[in-house]
């Protein structure tokens, strides 16, 4: 078994679709591990993206994240669960998303793209310990 970590961003929670993204996890058969609702502050946030710090939409992001609250959670599959967890997220730009992923059911921005999925084996372990750090893997 492996671990990956997602964020449903403020756009999922204002709008109301925590219960259809997390089910959308469940009915595919993967377990959460650790789940919680949670106001992140700035800090946190630049610490998560810092490899985008030099990009042009850097501080919107930021601002995106902290505007309201998020749901933080480690999701528990098979050894491809980061890929697994990727595809049905489906691609950055909602508007370019393929139907039947997240993203392309569930939105149309690039900015406002509902979740966030670690991008490698790596990069989950790497947030799990910044939003879970009494988090210990088996
Ligand atoms: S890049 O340039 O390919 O490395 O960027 P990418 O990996 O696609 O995206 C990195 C994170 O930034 C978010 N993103 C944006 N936010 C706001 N505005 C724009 N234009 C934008 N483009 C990308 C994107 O959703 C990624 O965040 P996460 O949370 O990982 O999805």
């Amino acid at each position: 078994m492996a671990t990956t970590f997602i964020i449903l961003k403020p756009d999922a929670v204002e709008r109301g679709l925590v219960g259809e993204i997390l089910g959308r996890f469940e009915r595919r058969g993967l377990s959460f591990l650790a789940l919680e609702l949670r106001q992140l502050d700035k800090a946190v946030v630049q610490r998560h993206y810092i490899e985008h710090k030099d990009k042009p939409f850097y501080d919107d992001l930021v601002t995106f994240l902290t505007r309201g609250p998020v749901i933080v959670g480690v999701i528990e599959g098979p050894s491809q669960v980061v890929e697994i967890v990727r595809a049905m997220m489906g691609t950055t730009d909602s508007g370019k998303a393929s139907p039947g992923t997240i993203r392309g059911d569930l939105a149309m921005l690039v900015d406002e793209n509902l979740i966030h999925g670690s991008d490698s084996p790596e990069a989950a372990e790497r947030e799990i310990g910044l939003f879970f750090p009494e988090f210990r893997l088996a």
